[in-house]
């Protein structure tokens, strides 16, 4: 039985969610799941916005073809080609003989690698700003490479007012019967998802994002349609602003997320007492975090939010403890900037992460080490103590900066 919603006149909603899924692209954890949009514009001519994960194949064709009633499908945009969204082309180009794929030059050779010969010649081609009518609608293409594979694009319906943004301004999270951001409590159902998705699988291309926004800037958008998470038609702005600041690698709270690394308590210790300075000082933006047990994409989440960290960690193999150096590796991967940092290394006989720490972040754009950093050896005595009291007082001097 099909389950489809109406996302703007005459377009239809026709994705599904996901709740089974453990991890997301077998890496992140989707406790809440994960939707896959899919939209059908119906015009004189038919087409389809992109397609599904194989997950929900069965569902997502009930909701296809009831929503066609019959009809035949025209056209398939294909804006994105990782798997998420282009599981079912084969099969839809198997049912429909006639349909045309619409998509660029490298969409065809993605296709083609995916699906063997035979879908790149049923693909009509497309540039930048070139347009297809399907009647009364009219698409328009807009490039967006690395948003977030190199072929990815978004298709602004003109009639509608509409923009299909492939993977910008997605979330993780079913969609729980909703179809529309206003259905959620944004800050509290929407961001803290939209933000471990955004940072974790856009991250990195902030640069791409900004010249994507640019795009969007010039447009006239009634409603912003993703592949992943709820439908716009509401505070477009706020979204808008949100992904200015992400992209830009600018913290949207001053605040400060701690992640420590401990073995035995002693560097966990520290991180509290640390926390606890902060906040008896009034800090109220203030996370802190186990590296070892929170998801590494909830510590990235957390860095792309906060403008300051603190690192604390033990002195491991002569190295970084390995999940805290998986944290900074991710960072640095995913081009985090502009944050102020604070290091707290231990080691009970040669304790020399901190050096390393630092050295990693000096790779990273405009992030600042404050002084001191802190060691400690084994565990807090009076002298690592003060360091660490001198520590908090630097973060909430620069907390307390302009
Ligand atoms: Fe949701 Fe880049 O795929």
């Amino acid at each position: 039985m099909h389950c489809t919603r109406e996302a703007a006149e005459s377009i239809v909603w026709v994705g599904g969610s996901d709740r089974r899924l453990s991890l997301f692209e077998n890496l992140f954890p989707v406790p809440n799941g994960v939707s896959y949009n899919s939209y059908v514009i119906l015009d004189e001519k038919t087409a389809l916005i992109d397609t599904v994960d194989s997950s929900i194949t069965e569902l997502f064709l009930e909701n296809l073809l009831h929503t066609l009633d019959g009809r035949t499908l025209d056209y398939l945009v294909v804006n994105h080609m990782e798997p998420d969204h282009c599981a079912v082309i084969g099969e839809l180009a198997g049912r429909f003989p006639e349909l045309k794929l619409v998509g660029n030059a490298k969409t065809a050779g993605l296709l083609t690698q995916f699906f063997g010969p035979g879908l790149a010649e049923r693909t009509l081609l497309v540039k930048e700003g070139e347009t297809l009518s399907l009647g009364a609608h009219t698409l328009r293409f807009l490039m967006a490479p690395m948003v977030h594979w190199p072929e990815v694009m978004m298709t602004y319906d003109e009639t509608a007012r509409l923009l299909f943004s492939a993977d910008a301004f997605g979330t993780f999270g079913a969609l729980d019967g909703k179809l529309f951001a206003d259905e959620f409590d944004l800050e509290q159902e929407w961001l803290p998802e939209a933000r471990r998705y955004y940072s974790n699988i856009v991250g990195k291309y902030g640069a791409q994002v900004q010249a994507v926004l640019k795009k969007a800037a010039g447009l006239d958008i009634q409603s912003i349609c993703p592949l992943h998470g709820p439908v716009w038609r509401e505070k477009l702005d706020w979204l808008l602003d949100k992904y200015g600041l992400w992209s830009s690698y600018q913290p949207e709270e001053k605040g400060v997320l701690v992640v420590y690394g401990s073995m035995y308590g002693s560097t966990a210790r520290a991180a509290d007492i640390l926390a606890a300075q902060l906040s008896g000082a009034g800090v109220k933006n203030l996370a802190v975090y186990d590296v070892s047990t929170a998801d590494v994409s909830a510590l990235v989440a957390g860095a792309f939010r906060f403008s300051h960290l603190v690192l604390a960690s033990p002195t491991y193999n002569g190295g970084i403890y390995p999940p805290m150096l998986n944290f900074l590796q991710d960072m640095k991967a995913l081009n985090l900037q502009n944050r102020t940092v604070g290091l707290i290394e231990n080691g009970s006989w040669a304790p020399v992460c901190g050096k390393q720490m630092s050295e990693m972040l000096e790779g990273m754009k405009n992030v600042t080490v404050l002084e001191p950093a802190v060691t400690i050896r084994s565990t807090l005595s009076p002298d690592s103590l003060a360091q660490l009291t001198r520590l908090g007082d630097s973060l909430l001097a620069s907390l307390n900066e302009a």
